[in-house]
């Protein structure tokens, strides 16, 4: 038996810009999570070094931080069981390059010449980051 979970997926400023986000949601929902909040946004950088924490001091982190505040973003929280791990099955590897076809990555990205890896969507890797992220993006759910 598994617990109900909840994901924070970003359609990033790319996927946006190319109007995918559509095609990212329905393939959340044809999955079976539901979607239970949305907002279109522009991330500052303060809450991009919050959010990728981890990252910060990276080779490419600069260059992956103006690439996420070049323009709108999604910020989508979904819910249901396994939903972190089974988000990140439908995103693919990081690399859209090497992402498996069937992915959302695989599908939709490929590699741009850029150092920041544009790859369409971010999706929350574990139960404790997938806390501290949607209390990041969407403060009132937490
Ligand atoms: P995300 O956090 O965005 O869901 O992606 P992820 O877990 O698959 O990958 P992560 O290692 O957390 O990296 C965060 C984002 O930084 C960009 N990146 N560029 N140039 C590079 O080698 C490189 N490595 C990572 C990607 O946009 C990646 O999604
Ligand atoms: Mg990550």
């Amino acid at each position: 038996m598994t617990t109900i979970e909840r994901s924070l997926v970003l359609v990033k400023p790319d996927g946006y810009d190319r109007r995918l986000t559509g095609q990212v949601l329905a393939r959340i929902e044809a999955k079976g999570y539901r979607i239970v909040a949305l907002e279109v946004r522009t991330a500052d950088r303060e809450l991009l070094d919050e959010h990728y924490a981890e990252h910060i001091g990276k080779v490419w982190y600069n260059g992956l931080a103006d690439f996420m505040s070049s323009g709108p973003l999604v910020a989508v929280v979904i819910e249901g069981h396994r939903c972190i791990e089974g988000f990140r099955s439908l995103a693919g590897a990081t690399d859209p390059t090497k992402a498996a076809p069937g992915t959302i990555r695989g599908d939709f990205g490929r590699d741009w010449g850029t150092d920041a890896q544009p790859n369409i969507v971010h999706g929350s890797d574990g139960v404790e980051s997938a806390a501290r992220e949607i209390g990041l993006w969407f403060p009132h759910l937490s």
